[in-house]
């Protein structure tokens, strides 16, 4: 048995009990995570300094404000590039027929919608599911009023969640198949903490993939794409939405996340096993794909 095997069997307790509960209908929660004392230590919020107790609120500060305008930003701020990555992602995993998908930190749900198309797509609907969580309301609601009357909604197969990604305790141990993270990890204060929750939710077998914001590694492409992160997108956040201090953190908290590789060794060290080195670069790394699997 392979040390990382070993490892990742030691975190899987997939009782037969997690397995049967799985196979419940999701309903609509609301979950406020609390799980006691404050935490002080100091962590970053963007380039600022802020114990870790308030990050969790000044994120849903951020989010609760972007919330209104947030599609129509981001097709402005990446041009529309972030369509194609998110085609990609769905792409990439490929989700086979009848399977249960996790899509933590949500927003307006375009991950949640291209599962949901792909299944359709390639293999007629079918029992597949998503369940998709988000630690802000507002961001959430506008996730649940693009699927309002549509089919996947009439037929129980899109399931909404307030919840942090950090304490996932209304998801069954071993009950997804599939777990999605979409542009959200990098505004958790604990990510490692995201990564583990993740393990203890997914089906032995079971994939997660994280799409984020990463670092380009040529030079000249790495000022070009400064300038546009610390000049556009901070000009864009306030003619189009009024709010120029929401755009400066979400540029800030790109530079805060930890490069490929490094991710990479957080990941494995929950306890999945990756293939190669764990990720593919996006448009020069401007974002990338990071993946695992639970053995
Ligand atoms: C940049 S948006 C990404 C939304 C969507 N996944 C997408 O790709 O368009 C980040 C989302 O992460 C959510 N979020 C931030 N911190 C979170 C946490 N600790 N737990 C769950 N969701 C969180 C925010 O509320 C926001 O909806």
């Amino acid at each position: 048995m392979t040390a990382a095997l070993a490892r990742s069997l030691a975190r899987s307790p997939c009782s037969r009990t997690a397995f049967a509960s799985a196979a419940r209908t999701f309903t609509h929660t609301a979950v406020a995570r609390r799980d006691g004392a404050a935490d002080d230590a100091p962590t970053h919020f963007g380039f600022k300094t802020v114990p870790s107790s308030m990050k969790e609120t000044l994120v849903r500060n951020v989010f609760s404000s972007v919330a209104s305008r947030y599609d129509l930003m981001n097709d402005a701020m990446s041009m529309g590039i972030h369509r194609l990555w998110k085609d990609h992602l769905l792409r990439s995993m490929a989700p086979a027929p009848n399977t249960r998908l996790l899509d933590v930190a949500g927003g307006t749900g375009d991950v949640a919608q291209r599962f949901l198309e792909y299944q359709d797509k390639h293999h007629g609907g079918g029992a597949s599911s998503v369940h998709m969580v988000d630690i802000n309301p507002e961001m959430l609601a506008e996730g649940e009023r693009r699927f309002a009357g549509s089919t996947w909604e009439r037929e129980g197969r899109i399931a909404f969640s307030v919840g942090n990604a950090e304490s996932l305790e209304f998801v069954d141990d071993c009950s997804v198949d599939y777990y999605t993270i979409a542009f959200g990890i990098r505004n958790c204060t604990h990510p490692e903490r995201v990564v583990q929750e993740a393990h203890r939710v997914l089906k032995p077998g079971g994939r997660f993939m994280c799409l984020e914001f990463s670092r380009v590694e040529n030079p000249v492409l790495a000022t070009l794409y400064d300038m546009h992160s610390f000049h556009v997108i901070p000009r864009l956040g306030e003619v189009l939405a009024g709010d120029r201090a929401s755009y400066e953190y979400l540029v800030e908290s790109i530079r805060r996340f930890p490069p490929q590789d490094e991710f990479a060794q957080i990941i494995r060290d929950a306890g999945f096993t990756t293939i190669g080195r764990g990720y593919e670069n996006l448009t020069f790394g401007t974002v990338a794909i990071h993946s695992g699997y639970k053995f």
